[in-house]
């Protein structure tokens, strides 16, 4: 099938044939993945290749039982990777800057895009694939697992396989409903109230709304996963006021956070009265009060004050 064909056809597959890649498939989607644009040409991505059976296991468990992740002839897992990066620069002498947010904007654009092509490339040869967010239900487990440095992330999962089903292509939002000219045209009630009805089909139950309510209403999905996601960006470099050694001296003291303010919260829920910053010459102090007692942190940043603070608190 033609490329176009393909794309314009595809649709997710979730049931394999137990059958590997053709001789040479794995290295041409490969390759395929490589071709992805990059940002500044850094290639801020992995691709890390699950071949060990147990591991897929243990990671289809994590992703909430989805069988297709041990099912498949390949199981991916995209990673966003500043790590490589920062390697390359201190091969040379140099040091790489603090870029937390863009760092992960932009490699975790640079993982989709290389993803993509991997899975456009696999749809191509008349391969299936599907993408596994299901990972990140438990992101810092995943993390473990694969033994992931200080600067990567995972994106997704994605698995590529023979498939052993031919569904029909899935419902799509209109067009004029996706697309903007010039300037960004706010929704009105009507144009949403065809959304729900051009994606009715999105749900076995026949309205989008149960499928949106699950993952991303109070209570869903998205909510459940992002309290971890936000500490695993933090513990990887990703988190602009939570740096990594502050977040690994606060979890000692059994404060998971995946920012400052995040912190803070926790700690005035946990009983503290006030949390007092002040800038002092060479860095940052804090007082954790409570009725009776303060608690003096010192360092570079407030978030490294803060940790001390609270080891302090912790040893006194
Ligand atoms: C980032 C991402 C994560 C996804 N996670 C999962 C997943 O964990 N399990 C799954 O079966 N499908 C997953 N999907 C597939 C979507 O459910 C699917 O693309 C969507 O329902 C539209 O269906 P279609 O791809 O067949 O058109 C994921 C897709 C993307 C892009």
């Amino acid at each position: 099938m033609g490329i176009l064909d393909s794309l314009l056809s595809r649709r997710s597959i979730r049931r394999f044939k137990n059958e590997p890649l053709k001789n040479g498939d794995l290295e041409t989607i490969l390759a395929a993945a490589r071709r992805a644009p990059s940002d500044a040409g850094a290639q801020l991505y992995s691709i890390l290749r699950v071949s060990d059976p147990e591991l897929r296991r243990e990671l289809a468990r994590l992703s909430g039982g989805q069988k297709h992740l041990v099912e498949a002839a390949e199981l991916f897992v995209l990673l966003a990777d500043i790590h490589r990066l920062q390697r390359l620069l201190q091969q040379r002498g140099k040091r790489m800057a603090d870029w937390p947010r863009t760092g992960l904007h932009f490699s975790l654009v640079d993982a989709a895009l290389a993803g993509a092509h991997l899975a456009v490339a696999a749809e191509a040869l008349g391969y299936g694939a599907c993408w596994i967010g299901g990972l990140l239900n438990d992101p810092i487990e995943v993390a473990r697992l694969l033994g992931l440095p200080r600067g990567v992330i995972p994106l997704s999962g994605l698995v590529v396989g023979v498939p052993d089903e031919d569904p029909e292509p899935r419902p799509r939002l209109p067009q004029k409903l996706v697309l903007h000219e010039n300037r960004y045209h706010d929704y009105a009630s009507a144009e949403l109230d065809e959304a729900y009805s051009a994606m009715a089909k999105a749900s076995r139950r026949g309205d989008w709304l149960f499928v949106l309510e699950r993952y991303f209403a109070s209570g869903g999905t998205m909510e459940e996963r992002d309290p971890a996601y936000g500490v695993l960006a933090a513990r990887q470099g990703f988190a602009a006021d939570w740096p990594p050694s502050a977040a690994r001296l606060a979890e000692q003291e059994d404060l998971q956070a995946g920012s400052l303010g995040e912190a803070l919260a926790r700690l005035l829920a946990a009983g503290w009265r006030g949390v007092m910053f002040s800038r002092e010459e060479g860095g940052f102090t804090v007082w954790l009060e409570e009725e009776t007692r303060a608690e003096r942190g010192e360092g570079d940043s407030p978030a490294r004050a803060l940790a001390e603070a609270l080891a302090s608190a912790r040893s006194g």
